[in-house]
């Protein structure tokens, strides 16, 4: 049997204390922002965004949205950036991906301020997280690596593999375990042997979107599991990558979709917003 993450509990918490900081800074005459730009009308982009702005009305940030239409221009995207990494009241940009697919999102990621950019995707903040120096953690990875602390799960010399690869959740996520003297691998959709990977590991992470992706037999009894998919079963309710009820009774550690893996998602963006809001006005 496992002990079950209860990553909505511990996406309380943070929450909780960023209110306190957030009413210190009120204090002092400062409201932190957070402007999000989407592009388009995906769906699943509209919750996220619905989400973030109900953490930020409940933590006290200022939340704006800017709608853009699917046929938005790059121009108009990177001037919309520019006009608020130059605008002073404005802390933090987040642009929702994805975004249509003409438009170049690494270039408008690229746009985005290093010091506003509470996603951690621009190559400045991407580059510091690679080599140990502080910068924006991209909130995925970042409220995972709070789930390993809050349960002391021990990571050093500990062999991981992370499913999926993308620059969102996958690559950063390495960076983040690397960090703390994991020895890690990077399985993807051309890994040849991925049941052996995963048999190997201490922790699996998978992030790879698709349901039933691990099951019983693929990994080692007393794995830690981390599990970041979102994904839909049959009867169209929320599900993980992973055969949750299997997997619990092997497991040592597990977290439950929902309820795991995604309120922390938020709750660390919550904490950039607050951290670029106190490092832009001096504040420690
Ligand atoms: N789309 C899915 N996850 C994320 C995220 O963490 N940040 C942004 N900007 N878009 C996303």
């Amino acid at each position: 049997m496992s002990e079950i993450i209860d990553g909505k509990n511990l996406a309380k918490e943070i929450r909780e204390s960023l209110k306190v900081e957030a009413n210190k800074l009120k204090e002092k005459g400062i409201i932190p922002h957070l402007s999000v730009i989407m592009v388009g009308d995906d769906d699943a982009s509209k919750v996220y965004v619905r989400n973030k702005s109900r953490a930020c009305e409940e933590i006290g940030i200022e939340f704006k949205e800017y709608l853009l239409p699917n046929d938005t221009k790059q121009e108009e995207l990177i001037s919309l950036i520019e006009k608020l990494n130059k605008d002073k009241n404005v802390n933090g940009i987040l642009l929702q991906s994805p975004i249509p697919k003409p438009l170049d999102i690494q270039e408008a990621f690229n746009t985005i301020d290093p010091k506003k950019d509470v996603d951690g995707f621009n190559p400045y903040n991407v580059g510091n997280l690679c080599i140990g120096q502080d910068g924006f953690i991209p909130c995925t990875p970042y409220g995972i690596m709070k789930m390993f602390e809050k349960y002391n799960i021990e990571i050093d010399g500990r062999k991981v593999a992370i499913i999926g690869r993308s620059n969102i959740v996958g690559k950063p996520m390495a960076q983040c375990m690397l960090a703390k003297n994991a020895t890690v691998t990077i399985c993807h959709s051309r890994t040849r042997e991925l049941k052996k990977e995963l048999k190997d590991a201490d922790i699996i992470i998978s992030a790879a979107g698709k349901r039933n992706m691990v099951t019983e037999d693929m990994v080692k009894d007393g794995v830690v599991i981390i599990d970041v998919g979102m994904n839909r079963n049959d009867e169209g309710k929320l599900c993980g990558d992973v055969d949750f009820e299997k997997l619990k009774e092997k497991a040592s550690y597990i977290t439950p979709v929902p309820g795991g893996v995604g309120p922390m998602t938020i709750a660390m963006l919550m904490s950039n917003v607050i951290k670029a809001t106190k490092e832009q006005n001096n504040i420690k």
